[in-house]
């Protein structure tokens, strides 16, 4: 379970008035037959996401040096259920041609990657940059652009080299400037042919999980300060980095860069009681404007909401001050706008209600902060993956929300979204995963008048699943991990994909799973 938390109410009536007024019993549930009445607007851009660590392999080849996520499993083998580690993934390193050749097989014409930064730094310094690991990236960019298709390129999804962590990791304000370095780095060797870059994927489940909890690398575990000095410092590097590229490199260059968050969406558990309302508008604020208002709202900052409250809950708990830091005015203008698009990661959503502490919280705690309590309908199905159950409503309300929030001007990018199953080749659920979802942001475009331009699947395929080491499959592409060859094998969902790309519309027919349990295999 990757996260399971509840609580608290305040000024947020308005917001929570509206959430109220869209709760999920409106929603109608059997329009997922036919061909879908909206397409696809032309220019829309249709990609396919993975991550370094989770795919490349190699971990200790070409000079590269170790991230968190290689130090981490190799100390604590029995962290992943499988005993797994990323020493060899998928092995996309030594085969990224042909990885090359299964994106081009997909009919996307964009691909979302990241940089392993320690590939590139072995020690994290710009001082030492690794040969092989820049010609590595420059091969597999070039492939790329030879087969048509565009690389989005990410910054840090995760892997933070070691000797930072050692240091502190985002916790340690000096960070900012070697994020920067590392970001002036990637622009100087790859801007000529990169246009779009990330800085930092999900920042939240990335300081949540690994600063305040252990649940993943670096497994700190300072529930309720290190998650809150994680995201400050990883909001301020991801701004300096942006106002780098904008001074130094945009000018010529003529990229854009922005920032990737992250959402699960929420709903009333009753929707007619107006306390599980207010619920959910205390964890979107907590766990994700707390990450979005400073860089995409008008006025900047933390949220008051989010502000006030660890602020009482801090002097409450006897703190000498606020265990959420405070940007100075300087730093709240450059963080202000720092991004040209709202990448944006979704997977599933959960019913909340308000509760003051629950079983598996820690006092302090981003959860004690929130007070939500967070739980999936049992009916709602669940193809694999213990936190991640279907509800495709919920996508279209969270697009929605960011709309409301942060504006139609700014563009969305969907840069993630996806499901895990038991790895079956004939992956009917996954085809009605990306059938549904897609639907849904299909009406948030027209009838909701969201500014949506792309939609990157997670993801291309099979992968090291974090915690779940190799147990969750979420690829389009099946890897044979019991293979020395790590054989791809499209499953069923990679046409699926394909002729939603290609005609541009959604034909839910198209795709019958077969009768029960024959679809496993
Ligand atoms: C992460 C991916 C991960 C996916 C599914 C996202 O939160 O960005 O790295 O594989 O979830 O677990």
């Amino acid at each position: 379970m990757r996260s399971s938390r509840s609580v608290a109410l305040s000024g947020v009536v308005l917001v929570a008035i509206s959430l109220l007024s869209c709760s999920h019993e409106a929603v109608v549930s059997d329009i997922y037959y036919g061909v879908s009445n909206y397409s696809f607007p032309e220019d829309f851009i249709f990609g396919v996401s993975t991550a370094a660590f989770q795919i490349e392999g190699a971990w200790n080849e070409g000079g590269k040096g170790e991230s968190i996520w290689d130090t981490y499993v190799h100390e604590h083998p029995e962290y992943t259920p499988d005993k797994s580690n990323g020493d060899i993934a998928a092995d996309s390193y030594h085969k990224f041609k042909e990885d090359v050749q299964l994106i081009k097989a997909l009919g996307v014409k964009y691909y979302r990657l990241s940089i392993s930064w320690p590939r590139l730094l072995p020690n994290g310094t710009s001082n030492n940059i690794s040969t092989d690991g820049a010609r590595y990236y420059r091969n597999l960019f070039e492939e790329l652009l030879k087969a048509n298709i565009t690389p989005i390129v990410t910054l840090f999804h995760w892997d933070m080299p070691t000797p930072f962590m050692d240091l502190g990791g985002w916790s340690n304000p000096v960070i900012v400037d070697y994020f920067v370095d590392y970001a002036r780095v990637a622009f100087n060797l790859y801007g000529d042919i990169i246009k779009t870059w990330t800085t930092i994927n999900e920042p939240h489940q990335h300081c949540y999980q690994g600063y305040g909890a252990d649940y993943f690398a670096p497994a700190i575990k300072s529930h309720g300060v290190g998650e809150y000095l994680c995201a400050h410092y990883l909001i301020l590097s991801h701004a300096k980095a942006y106002h780098l590229y904008e001074k130094e490199f945009k000018p010529h260059q003529k990229g854009k860069v922005g920032i990737t968050l992250d959402a699960f969406m929420g709903i009333p558990k009753d929707p007619r009681n107006f306390e599980d309302v207010l619920a959910v508008r205390s964890y979107l604020q907590i766990h994700f404007d707390l990450y979005a208002h400073p860089i995409f709202s008008a006025e900047g900052d933390y949220p008051t909401f989010v502000r006030q409250r660890i602020n009482n809950m801090s002097l409450a708990q006897g703190f000498a001050r606020s265990r959420l830091p405070y940007f100075t005015a300087e730093e709240v203008k450059i963080i202000r706008g720092s991004s040209d698009f709202f990448g944006l990661n979704h997977y599933t959503t959960y019913l909340m209600s308000p509760s003051e502490m629950e079983f598996s919280w820690s006092i302090p705690s981003m959860d004690h902060d929130a007070q939500v309590r967070m739980e999936q309908d049992p009916h709602w199905e669940k193809p694999g993956t213990e936190w991640l159950s279907v509800y495709p409503e919920g996508f279209r309300k969270l697009l929605n929300y960011v709309s409301d929030n942060y504006g139609r001007e700014i563009p969305i990018i969907v840069t993630e979204n996806g499901v895990g199953d038991k790895g079956q080749l004939k992956d009917y659920d996954r085809i009605s995963y990306f059938n549904k979802y897609l639907y849904q942001l299909l009406l948030a475009i027209h009838e909701d008048n969201c500014n949506i331009i792309g939609y990157f699947a997670w993801t291309l395929m099979d992968d090291f699943e974090w915690s779940d080491g190799y147990l969750s499959k979420f690829g389009l592409y099946k890897v044979d991990f019991d293979s020395p060859e790590r054989t791809r094998t499209p499953k069923l969902s990679v046409s699926s994909y394909r002729n939603i790309v290609q005609t541009r519309r959604i034909n839910f027919d198209r795709y019958k799973p077969l009768p029960n349990k024959l679809n496993h295999f």
